[in-house]
């Protein structure tokens, strides 16, 4: 795995260079409110870093899945009302507040964003932009020539292949930021040497990467459990992809859903208990029901929670979803380890290259 980054720490003559920080600013957001800033606080260290250093930073992040229709020199000035809801405003003025800056409008060469304070920048959404998640060479470099340096901080997205994650680094110099490095050495060390029965608990949406990961988790995990929208949607093709795996050592459980589709039943949440209660080591990402619209269906999830944060095994969890679920709940606390990473956690761990990641290797 990756032993040996290139950090932060290593960067030459930072006095005077601007430096583009990629973070992962998909946070959950209601009614304009940041809920979980897990993972914004994760790349305070680094920024502090830099600017202490005498760097400008130019942070450059996403927020969601939106449309994606803009070059970088056709982005309006004035976003239309559909896309408002994918805008990074609230994510610069949490930054503003932490930075005690004072927030205006700007083009940063051609990008839009935001000045936070005199050296520090945040861009909008890069998802704005079509040749971020075409990885498109040209974007890249325009991206690219507003700074000297590239640093990824932002581990959660470091498993796509966009424009802002691996694409740039081919035009910059790239380091791994302090919290990316930290994240990685951890997860390295825990899936060297787990101790078993390694239990996996895979639940959430975005069923594109999470089923190949319920195939790629039999190869290490003791059981794997899984729940939320893809146990709804692929039970059988979970099945029909375990039996074809040969040799497997794993136990696979897809939970039942209940009729109106949105929950776990409670004798699965059992069976998932059962499973919970012998292991000693778990790693969870993704609710298992639907959660944030009607409490009611948050009962598998939060029944889930707490047989997990009460186990004595070593516990890690990750995903924006699942991190923002348990702080409501207060249940953040009791877990090991807590990823900022959801699918890329999930990737990383089970032994796959990340794309933002082997770029800054250490030659
Ligand atoms: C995440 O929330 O897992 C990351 O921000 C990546 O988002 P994506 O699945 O939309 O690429």
């Amino acid at each position: 795995m990756y032993s040996r980054l290139s950090t932060i720490n290593s960067m030459p003559h930072l006095k005077d260079k601007k430096v583009i920080v990629r973070i992962d600013s998909d946070v959950d957001i209601k009614d304009g409110k940041i809920t979980d800033d897990t993972r914004l606080v994760s790349c305070l260290e680094t920024i502090d870093y830099l600017i202490q250093k005498g760097s400008t930073v130019v942070l450059v992040g996403h927020l969601g899945r939106p449309e994606k229709q803009y070059e970088v020199l056709d982005f309006p000035s004035t976003i239309p009302v559909y896309l408002k809801k994918f805008s990074l405003e609230p994510v610069a003025l949490w930054f503003e507040e932490k930075f005690k800056g004072n927030l205006q409008d700007i083009k940063y060469d051609s990008f839009s964003g935001w000045k936070i304070t005199d050296n520090l920048f945040l861009l909008e959404n890069i998802r704005f932009y079509k040749g971020e998640e075409e990885n498109d060479a040209r974007f890249a470099a325009s991206l690219a020539k507003i700074a000297d340096f590239y640093v990824n901080e932002a581990f959660a997205v470091s498993h796509r292949k966009n424009a802002s994650v691996s694409g740039v680094t081919h035009f910059l110099p790239s380091f791994a930021g302090l919290h990316l490095d930290q994240e990685i050495s951890i997860l390295t060390r825990i899936m060297e040497n787990p101790k078993r029965p390694l239990v996996v608990l895979i639940g959430g949406a975005k069923i594109e990467t999470k089923l190949p990961m319920v195939e790629q988790m039999h190869h290490i995990a003791d059981y794997v459990l899984v729940g939320g929208e893809i146990a709804e949607q692929d039970k059988v093709l979970i099945k029909v992809q375990h039996e074809k795996i040969g040799g497997q050592k794993s136990m696979v459980f897809v939970a039942d859903v209940k009729d109106n589709l949105k929950d776990v039943t409670p004798k699965s949440v059992e069976n998932f208990e059962q499973v919970i209660n012998i292991a000693q080591t778990i790693v969870w990402n993704g609710p298992i029901g639907e959660i944030g619209e009607d409490k009611k269906n948050e009962e598998g999830t939060k029944k889930i929670a707490q047989a997990i944060a009460s186990s004595h095994a070593y516990k890690i969890v990750g995903g924006g979803d699942t991190l923002a679920f348990l702080s409501k709940e207060n249940l953040l606390s009791k877990f090991d380890f807590v990823s900022t990473g959801g699918g890329a956690m999930l990737e990383f761990l089970s032994g796959k290259k990340l794309p933002g990641i082997t770029p800054l290797l250490k030659h």
